[in-house]
This record gives C-alpha cells, structure tokens and sequence, in this order.
C-alpha cells in the first residue's frame, strides 16, 4: 500500500503566514502538521509516499523540510501540481507514482486523534473498493456531507450543501484503490474549476463499487484558518508527554504539564501546562498559559501569553496586556516601544489580523 499527501494548495485562510510558509509547515505543538501526518502514515506501516506540492516556493519549502523521507525511514516522491485544481487532480497527476496500487489519500494540513493504523489495517483486510472517513460535526455546511441508507450503506456525498442531508462530514483521508483512476477520468471540474474527490467518490457509488464508511468518534482538525490551528494545537497538546530537557531557574514555577525542549531557558517565570517552549527559547519574568506552544529560537520577556502559538525567531516583550488566542510568524516582534508619541506602531502584512483592546 501506498500513501498520497496533499500539501499543495493556496492556504489563502492563513494568510499572510502562507505568504511565505505552507500551511502544512506551521507546527502544531512545535512540530509541523505534515510531519504529524507522515508520522501517522509511518506508524501504519507504509514507506512509499508521494508528496503532492505547488510549483511555487511554498512547494519548495516543503521539498527543502521534508526532503527524501530518510529522517523518517521512509521513500519520499515529490509529484509537483500546476495549480490546486482540486483534489481529484492530484490523483489525477499521481497516476504513475501510484501505479495500480491500494493508497490511502491524506491531507497534508489534517490532525487526526489516534492515528490511522486501524483504517488502513481494516481497508487491506476488508474487500472494499475505497474506504471513506466521516465524523459528526456541527456546521456540517461547511464540509462534505455523507447521507447513508438505513443500511449505513453511503446514498450520496455533497460537497458543502446549503441544506446538509446529515452532519456526517468526510475527514481528508480516503482509501482506494484502482478504481478510483477510472472515476476521476470520468468526472468533470465543479463551479468552483476544481475536480473535486466528492464527485469520485460518488461516482463510484454510482457504479456499484463497495464504498465504506467508517465513522471516527475522536476529535479531528483540519487547520484551514488559525482558529482551527490554535484547536489542533491544544489537542495535540493535552496529549503530549511532558518532559524538561532545557533549564528552569528555582523562581519558576512550571506545571507537570509542561515541555520544555533543550537548550530552553525558564527564569522568573510561570508556565501553566500543556504548553510547550522551543528548543533556545527564553521565557524571562513571564506568564505562559494553558494550550500555549512557543517554537525554537524566541524570546517571551515581561509578558503574558495563553492559548497561542509563536513560531520561530519571534520576540515578545514588556507587552502591557495579556495576548491570547493567537497566531504568531515566524521573526515577529511584539514589543513595546518607548518613541514618542505614546502611540501603536505596526507593520502588519496584507491580510494580518489584530485584535485591540
Ligand atoms: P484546502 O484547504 O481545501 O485548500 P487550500 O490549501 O487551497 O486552502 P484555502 O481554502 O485556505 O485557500 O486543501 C486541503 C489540502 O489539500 C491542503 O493540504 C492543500 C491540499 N491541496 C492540494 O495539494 N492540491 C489542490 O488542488 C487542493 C485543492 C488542495
């Protein structure tokens, strides 16, 4: 079996961090999504990924981040995608990499709980021709919609419906097989241009061929916009193990649930788990709370920050009010400044987004 990972696409949700990063890069309890995502592929016992990327610089930050797979002990093939014409297009462009072969298809900005050992253990055992992920959600609107017979057999999929048939959505990872090849040659681009991977799957209902669905009753993200970013992130937090490979000076107080990656240092101050401090980062005189995850090489001084996350390089410091729920870039500064006059000073990318009190 083979694994396709998505990681092309706009990320026009996440801008402007995706003016200069890919989505799929942005960590996630300071690891990046797409290194969660070939983690799980890794733990199913799979080698042979194909890695679908823009043929823009994000699509080479992926290459230059991932690499050939080696870090991972798996084969890492890259199949470059000329624009994201959907996500039947880039089984489409696959073809080859992926030969006749069973694969699962997995979004390269999803978090999963618990892995996906167990689907594709089920998908190679079981004879079905492709194996689809639903989970009940609360705006069903928003995503693909599964309706199912009585029979829990699927009667139709709809992509983004005003009117949901159910609130069973489709989780971005899908298992198929050959057949899938035919259904995307057969079907045509949506309003939107796209080919899109609900009209696969449905044309394959339609042919009679064995479509499962397999209903995940534990929490899953897609990272499409920052809210959902800072979501995966404190999940993905709760379920980390804790460990203090950095130094805390005797005036912090840092809770059990707290990680504080080597070369880190914590003085004078209090961090509330789960969070997570980056490799060389210093917290200095702070306050770090709950589902708060700040990457390598920052420094957090005379501040209070909680349920965000700072990326690399950024500088956080004599911040007069408390920072929360947010998403910081990577070589930011938030700092207080003593020019005259006593004024906000920004310099804010297209697209920023900042919350005053
Ligand atoms: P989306 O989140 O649906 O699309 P996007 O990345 O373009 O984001 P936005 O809507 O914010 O502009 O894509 C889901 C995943 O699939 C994501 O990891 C990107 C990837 N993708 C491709 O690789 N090629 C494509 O043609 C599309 C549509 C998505």
């Amino acid at each position: 079996m083979k694994a396709l990972i998505l990681s092309g696409g706009k990320g026009s949700r996440l801008r402007p961090l995706t003016y200069t990063n890919a989505k799929q890069l942005i960590p996630v309890a300071n690891k990046p999504v797409l290194f969660r995502v070939i983690e799980a592929i890794c733990a199913a016992g799979i080698r042979e990924i194909g890695v679908i990327i823009g043929m823009d610089e994000n699509g080479q930050r992926v290459r230059d981040a991932v690499g050939q797979g080696g870090r991972w002990g798996v084969d890492i093939t890259y199949i470059p995608q000329e624009a994201p014409l959907g996500l039947a297009h880039c089984v489409a462009i696959a073809r080859d990499f992926l030969g006749d072969e069973q694969f699962v298809m997995f979004l390269g900005d999803n978090v999963i709980e618990g892995g996906i050992s167990k689907l594709i253990r089920d998908f190679e055992q079981a004879e079905y021709h492709c194996q689809i992920v639903l989970t009940r959600v609360e705006e069903p609107q928003h995503y693909g919609v599964a309706e199912l017979n009585p029979d829990r057999s699927i009667k139709r999929l709809v992509e983004k419906p005003r009117n949901p048939p159910s609130d069973l959505a489709l989780v971005g990872i899908y298992m198929f097989d050959a057949h899938v090849h035919e259904a995307v040659r057969a079907i045509k681009p949506s309003w939107r241009g796209e080919l899109e991977i609900t009209d696969a799957i449905q044309w394959l209902v339609e042919q009679g061929y064995n479509v499962h669905p397999y209903i995940h009753r534990g929490w899953w993200i897609d990272t499409g916009k920052a809210i959902d970013m800072l979501a995966a992130n404190a999940k993905v937090l709760e379920e980390l193990t804790p460990a203090i490979a950095g130094f805390v000076d005797r005036e912090s107080r840092v809770d059990e649930r707290v990680t504080v990656e080597a070369g880190a240092e914590i003085i004078n101050s209090v961090i509330r788990g789960p969070a997570i401090i980056g490799e060389n980062t210093r917290v200095v005189n702070s306050y770090i709370g709950p589902f708060t995850s700040i990457y390598h090489h920052c420094l957090v001084e005379n501040a209070e920050i909680e349920h965000s996350v700072v990326l690399e390089h950024s500088k956080i410091m004599d911040v007069p009010a408390r920072i929360t729920d947010s998403l910081i870039g990577r070589n930011v500064e938030v700092v207080k400044s003593e020019l005259k006059p006593r004024a906000l000073k920004l310099t804010l990318g297209d697209h920023s987004v900042l919350g005053l009190i």
